[in-house]
């Protein structure tokens, strides 16, 4: 098998995508994070791997294990996240599915918060770093395929596609994560792959077709 997958369309191809939620700490005990399972972004390492990249797969504290034949680099919070892309550039494409915390609590609590003594904890918040706005608009080495998410509950097309300008990303692959549609957590997705040449609607399907077909596009980008 690996002699298999080494010979793919992204064989020689370094490609590093994140993936998963970021957990922000409260307290050593508690913390901060969202829905994200991790799913798509797994999806999209296993796939880019079968098509024969060597995939840096730097992951927050995810619902689903990583694939196979993928290095590992797992993290827990925005700020790891950030550092472990830093270390693993230099790379020929960049893949951000993580869903990172916009926000940490801006001084997280060294011991346990008690409820008796300490009253309602007040949590203060600060801006956690955009990591794909950062490698997007790197001038010394990005990588030449720079690739969002961007998950909207509302008015899609517009919201990612300002989305992919302020960031500076080549492409935005937008999703509605609207309660209704179950796509949080679920094994769907309905995507819209928003490049320069505009959007293209994705017919609803598996998140593991989403990501093969994800993987296709970026060795096609890689080959031209
Ligand atoms: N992203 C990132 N670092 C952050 C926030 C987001 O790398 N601190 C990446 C995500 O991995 C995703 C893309 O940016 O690829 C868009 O994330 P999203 O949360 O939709 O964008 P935001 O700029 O945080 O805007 P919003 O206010 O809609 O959450
Ligand atoms: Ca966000």
């Amino acid at each position: 098998i690996a002699a298999k997958l080494a010979d793919g369309p992204l064989k020689g191809k370094r490609i590093l995508v994140t993936s998963g939620p970021t957990h922000e700490p409260i307290d050593p005990v508690r913390y901060i994070a969202n829905r994200s399972s991790g799913a798509q972004g797994a999806a999209v390492a296993r796939a880019l791997r079968e098509l024969g990249a060597e995939v840096v797969f730097i992951t927050g504290p995810a619902a689903v294990r990583p694939p196979e034949g993928v290095q590992v680099v797992p993290v827990e919070s925005a700020r790891e996240m950030e550092a472990a892309v830093q270390a693993a550039l230099p790379a020929d494409a960049g893949v951000f599915a993580a869903a990172v915390a916009d926000w940490r609590v801006a001084s997280a609590s060294d011991r346990k918060l008690k409820k008796s003594k300490d009253g309602l904890p007040v949590l203060e918040f600060a801006e956690n770093p955009d990591i794909l706005k950062t490698v997007s608009q790197m001038k010394d080495g990005r990588p030449p395929l720079v690739v969002g998410f961007a998950a909207e509950t509302n008015d899609v097309v517009e919201n990612a596609t300002a989305k992919r300008k302020r960031k500076g990303c080549d492409w935005i692959v937008a999703n509605d994560v609207s309660p209704a549609t179950g796509i949080m957590g679920g094994s769907e997705n309905a995507v819209i792959l928003i490049s320069d040449g505009g959007a293209e609607e994705w017919p609803r399907m598996g998140k593991d077709e989403v990501a093969r077909r994800l993987a296709e596009r970026i060795a096609a980008a890689l080959a031209g």
